[in-house]
């Protein structure tokens, strides 16, 4: 009989980011992340009993090559750590909750969802207990950004001696001790340009290789991931605000420096960016902002200003569309 497991799985907003890897998807730095509610892709694998290795990807139930051939080579890449890949055949069916190109991380929800789908039906295959350290290890294999997804609330990815039980293979949970405020934040998405990246995260990962700051850069990370953990910990809003706004601006900053050098944000980033902080001095609402590789802006905001953030931004930003969404409880499993 053919077996069949569904899965869903958010995507995450780095908090202090991934930029810069090398060898089999290692960062180059440690990052932390909210993993969202909203956000969210729903992804079913079918396996059928053959051994062609066969996979065909359907997304919003078209087939879709391109995907398809990337999962198959991905499928391929890992066959040592799941040995029944090589028996099945593989239908996998998927969904986002969010548009396509919103700058919303898609393959962060799509290879964490698919890395569940795979971990639970090797799990069942072999009678074993579900290890959220292997699904976030193989996420990792396929994006690096997905191991993140793994975990409800905060999640942290990559080795600091700051941090106990911190690892370049995959992500850990970062909930305990964290002050309540942050696992509830709110995570109101700008649109700015829907349009599909104009550098792919792989590209611009790599333009880090031959930026002439980039150790410096990931020195910053390291120091900033120390910080904000802190913040987080202690509840301290201001000094979050400072480390993830300079996250997101060194991240653009590397971006205009590398050779080439690609300028993501839009005239109308750094107006809804301006917005922001004005606002903020003008009503001590710690309200703040982060970017993705993209122009679009993520405003985050405690959930208890909801009100008054949502009040600023349905006045200032009326002109563009906007994702609400939220710190989330991790994948769950549907069938
Ligand atoms: C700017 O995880 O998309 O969103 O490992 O090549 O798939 P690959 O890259 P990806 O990079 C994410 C970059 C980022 C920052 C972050 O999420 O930490």
């Amino acid at each position: 009989m053919n077996k069949i497991v569904e899965w869903e799985s958010p995507s995450n907003i780095a908090l202090i980011k991934y930029w810069g890897k090398y060898g089999v998807q290692f960062p180059k730095n440690p990052s932390i992340s909210f993993t969202l509610n909203n956000s969210k892709s729903t992804t079913s694998i079918e396996l059928i009993p053959k051994k062609n290795n066969k996979v065909e990807f359907y997304f919003d139930k078209k087939l879709n090559k391109e995907f398809g051939l990337r999962i198959e080579k991905y499928l391929n890449n890992i066959t040592s750590k799941l040995q029944f890949i090589n028996d099945y055949s593989f239908y996998i069916r998927s969904t986002n909750t969010f548009p396509h190109s919103t700058g919303i991380a898609s393959s962060a929800s799509a290879f964490s969802a698919l890395a569940m789908c795979l971990v639970d039906l090797d799990c069942e295959l072999n009678n074993t207990i579900l290890s959220k350290k292997k699904a976030s290890s193989l996420a990792r294999l396929g994006s690096g950004s997905a191991c993140r997804s793994v975990y409800g609330g905060v999640a942290m990815w990559g080795k600091t001696q700051d941090i106990d039980n911190s690892s370049n293979e995959y992500a850990i949970s970062l909930n305990n001790g964290i002050s309540s405020i942050f696992k509830t934040y709110c995570d109101d998405i700008v649109i700015v340009d829907a349009d599909k990246k104009s550098v792919s995260s792989s590209a611009g990962h790599k333009l880090m290789d031959t930026n002439p700051y980039s150790t410096e850069k990931y020195n910053q990370a390291l120091v900033n991931t120390r910080l904000l953990y802190n913040a987080m910990q202690t509840g301290d809003i201001s000094e979050f605000i400072r480390i993830v706004e300079l996250e997101a601006l060194s991240l653009h900053s590397m971006m205009m420096i590398s050779n080439p050098s690609f300028i993501l944000i839009k005239p109308e980033t750094i107006y809804i960016i301006n917005k922001i902080r004005e606002f903020r001095n003008d009503t001590d609402i710690p309200v703040c902002f982060t970017l993705d590789a993209g122009p679009n802006v993520h405003i985050l905001y405690p959930d208890n200003n909801k009100i008054e953030v949502q009040e600023f931004i349905n006045f200032e930003m009326k002109n563009f569309r906007i994702i609400s969404d939220y710190v989330g409880k991790g994948p769950v499993k549907l069938r």
